[in-house]
């Protein structure tokens, strides 16, 4: 049988087959040793043994990962991917001493990006997604999550949401969009009255919008910072209760800084995640492990704050919970474009393996956007969408960091990276 492209001999190749993986299940690779992939068109044709394979189809194109492993892409379920300028001189300020919040309540913070973010032309914010793409895709990123919450007006909002869009109709990497107007009170309102003008106003409007720009696509997720100095639980409920009655599925930013019970409300609207979750209480963690509501763990962002608390990874485990991890790419707490570093965090910070941190970026991260039967796994029918990292054994990823671990990327099929000559030039 003929098949476009045969990848064969991987050391490892990790399938992370069988679905979602909660509780304890979680770790999972699937591995095949000594493994292939053959893949027609966009999917994955049939995944194996070398032998079985090498015999069964005539490839156009052979691949040999010997000595490689082979994995499903990443999927980054919780970036801020769309933002202009930078806050390198917060970063300084915080390096001295600053907070994240006192800079947020002194007007900078999320509203210096909202500043320069709505100044620039949209050609401009997508240049510069583009760039920070680039890198994603780099280091092993195929698919992504992005929000809008730059912007803080609707017209600013959907020139966001509208780049989103753009780049994930211009590829490779796959986009899946939210709406976050709720993630600061911008300056010329009070939180009450700019919480109204999203749920009288904002929110229809995107309705609207969206049957024009993308009537083909479901709705886009809707979004709030739940959290001191940010939104509190009643305006979040209202924001949330409306976008659930519009239709929209629902996530959260939740328990970041502080406990305000926005976990409880995303698993009581039926939220598909909940985000940050560094100060959750234990009676949420439990309802968690009830609920189809996925944890989303960001450690970048307390990495990137030097914070000493991280998500209680173990703790959603026990519980039962479907654990996921993200970047949380932004200009403020975490400029990360790296699944490889957010895995050497997890594995130090949250007390996970590295098969867990694997599958919590993968097969769980694909769930927690809703993606889980095209992507995040290596299956017949499946996307494919996978890597060659450069090492024998899965372990190295975390293991090691600082470095990039990804030779081969492949997305829909095709060859969108190979970095297998660097070391040649
Ligand atoms: O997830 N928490 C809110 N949003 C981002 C930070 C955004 C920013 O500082 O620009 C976060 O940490
Ligand atoms: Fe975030």
């Amino acid at each position: 049988m003929e098949v476009d492209l045969l990848l064969h001999s991987a050391s490892q190749l990790l399938t992370l087959s069988g679905g979602p993986q909660r509780g304890s299940e979680l770790g999972q690779l699937g591995i095949i040793e000594d493994g292939a992939v053959a893949i027609a068109g966009e999917r994955v044709q049939a995944i194996g043994s070398s032998d079985e394979l090498r015999e069964t189809f005539e490839p156009d194109v052979m691949i040999n990962a010997f000595g490689r492993v082979v994995m499903p892409g990443f999927v980054d379920p919780h970036t801020h991917l769309i933002w202009a300028g930078d806050r390198a001189d917060e970063f300084e300020a915080r390096a001295s001493g600053a907070t994240y919040m006192e800079i947020l309540s002194q007007g900078g913070g999320i509203l210096s990006t909202v500043r320069h973010t709505r100044a620039a032309e949209p050609s401009e914010l997508i240049a510069q997604a583009r760039l920070r793409l680039n890198r994603m895709l780099n280091h092993g990123t195929t698919t992504a999550e992005a929000k809008t919450g730059y912007g803080l007006a609707l017209e600013p909002e959907l020139r966001i949401l509208d780049a989103i869009l753009t780049l994930d109709e211009r590829g490779p990497i796959e986009l899946s969009p939210t709406f976050l107007p709720a993630h600061a009170v911008p300056a010329e309102y009070e939180a009450d009255e700019y919480v109204g003008l999203i749920c009288d106003e904002m929110l229809p409007a995107l309705v609207v919008w969206w049957g024009d720009r993308r009537s083909d696509t479901p709705l886009p997720f809707v979004d709030v910072f739940c959290e001191e100095g940010a939104f509190d639980l009643a305006q979040c409920q209202r924001v949330l209760g409306v976008a659930k009655e519009l239709g929209f599925p629902l996530k959260i930013h939740a328990d970041e800084f502080a406990s305000l019970g926005g976990t409880k409300l995303a698993i009581e609207l039926g939220a598909i995640s909940a985000d940050h979750l560094v100060h959750t209480t234990a009676n949420e963690i439990q309802m968690l492990g009830d609920s189809g509501t996925a944890a989303i763990a960001l450690p970048a962002t307390p990495f990137g704050l030097a914070e000493s608390e991280y998500t209680p990874a173990l703790k959603i485990l026990q519980a039962g919970g479907l654990l996921a991890l993200a970047s949380d790419l932004n200009p403020g707490t975490a400029w990360c474009e790296s699944m490889q570093f957010v895995i050497a965090l997890a594995t130090r910070y949250m007390g996970l393996t590295p098969a867990q941190a694997i599958a919590a970026c993968t097969v769980n991260a694909a769930a927690a956007i809703g993606r889980e039967d095209v992507v995040g796994s290596l299956e017949l029918g499946k996307q494919a969408d996978l890597l060659i990292l450069e090492v024998e054994d899965y372990r190295h990823l975390g293991y090691r960091f600082g470095t990039n671990l990804v030779q081969t990327v492949v997305k829909k099929g095709r060859i969108v990276v190979d970095r297998s000559r660097d070391g040649f030039r």
